[in-house]
């Protein structure tokens, strides 16, 4: 039986890269006879990620979240640690699951960046970090953050689980701060179906994580410290080496579709695609659109009937989701542009699932919800 989302567009359809390539990386592993514990692919894959992004050093683990988790525990982040509420939930539970307790600051409304002139009086004798977000691949406002960091003693992490092969300035995102964490999901433009990888130029940092990634083992009989399983194993390193070689391809299809969206949307007044600053570089994996709160739902529904998966992202905004939202601690929690915002993006589809024909399916769809709205 076909999997039934086939047909649909669905926002985060996976990039399949060349199924040749992937099937004889495939079978290097099984030829290798080396599964996982830092195999050679692992190792060829992380070289290639240091190279690609002009950073000392990578290390590759089974996936963003737990990657966010050995990042905290190697910095030893403790109490308060300040993000922004609109990212995607791990992000905070990545804190939360150890007990440090997530600070959320507001956004910017332009950008869904976090907000850099409200983190000084959220910051308290407890915070251990800033913990901010180059969402939808769009690069932080790094000069302030260090600026910030620097003034209080702070860590300064990224999660940068959107932001892989995007640059602030000519400058590739996974060098900035103390250490960034990007996300390999399926779901994401440069992917190895599940994974992630810490990109940090500290020599001290990177050896702590590669401890603590193998459940601190030095050697066969010895451990050095704590440690988990944070493992990257040597299918997914094979499958993220093929899709690294194609990610210009993807990157520059997705550029075609935003180009495609704005275009085609600035004839209707009541949508508006996130632009990307033009100083920058983006993988165009996110296109990202407000449209009016008072419908949005509806809209999302109508895309949804027609099976154009469209996703409302991140909403309602982690503040508002469990733990977090009964949590009376985080009671006084104001956060407007961050409850504005999530209550009228959309993201539409991008990727290799869309041509031509499928993007004018799209606007055909959003101008028959505009007549049925009438
Ligand atoms: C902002 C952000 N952080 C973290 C993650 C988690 O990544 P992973 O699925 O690799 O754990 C995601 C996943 O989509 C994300 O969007």
């Amino acid at each position: 039986m076909k999997p039934r989302l086939k047909k649909a567009f669905h926002v985060g359809k996976p990039n399949i890269p060349n199924k040749e390539k992937l099937l004889s990386k495939f079978s290097e592993v099984l030829e290798n006879e080396w599964l996982t514990n830092n195999g050679p692919l692992v190792q060829e894959f992380e070289h290639k990620i240091k190279q690609y992004l002009g950073v000392k050093h990578c290390i590759c683990v089974c996936n963003a979240t737990i990657g966010l988790e050995l990042l905290q525990r190697a910095l030893d982040l403790q109490g308060e640690v300040i993000i922004p509420s609109f990212t995607f939930i791990s992000t905070a539970n990545s804190l939360r699951w150890q007990k440090i307790r997530p600070v959320f600051c507001d956004i910017k409304e332009d950008t869904h960046l976090i907000d850099t002139d409200l983190i000084e009086e959220l910051i308290t004798e407890k915070t251990s970090a800033i913990l901010a977000v180059p969402i939808w691949g769009q690069p932080c406002n790094y000069p302030v953050l260090e600026k910030i960091a620097k003034k209080y003693s702070l860590k300064l992490i990224f999660d940068s689980a959107h932001a892989f092969g995007c640059k602030s300035g000519d400058v590739f995102i996974g060098g900035f701060g103390d250490a960034e964490v990007f996300s390999f999901h399926a779901t994401k433009a440069f992917s190895s179906g599940e994974g992630g990888a810490i990109t940090t130029n500290s020599d001290e940092l990177a050896e702590k994580l590669r401890y603590m990634r193998n459940f601190g083992f030095d050697g066969f009989d010895k451990t050095v410290r704590l440690g988990t399983n944070a493992k990257m194993s040597e299918f997914a390193a094979a499958y993220g080496l093929v899709s690294i070689d194609e990610l210009q391809s993807v990157i520059n299809h997705n550029a075609e579709i935003y180009k495609g969206y704005i275009k085609q949307f600035s004839q209707f007044n009541e949508i508006e695609i996130l632009k990307y600053s033009e100083h920058d570089y983006s993988n165009h994996q996110y296109a990202v659109a407000h449209v009016q709160a008072n419908y949005r739902d509806n809209l999302v529904q109508h895309f949804h009937n027609n099976n154009i998966l469209v996703r409302r992202y991140f909403y309602p905004g982690c503040h508002r989701l469990e733990p977090y939202k009964s949590d009376h601690s985080y009671n006084n929690t104001q956060l407007p542009n961050t409850e504005n915002v999530a209550s009228k993006v959309i993201v539409l589809p991008t990727g290799y699932q869309l041509d031509k024909k499928g993007m004018k399916k799209i606007f055909d769809v959003y101008a028959s919800f505009l007549e049925q709205k009438k």
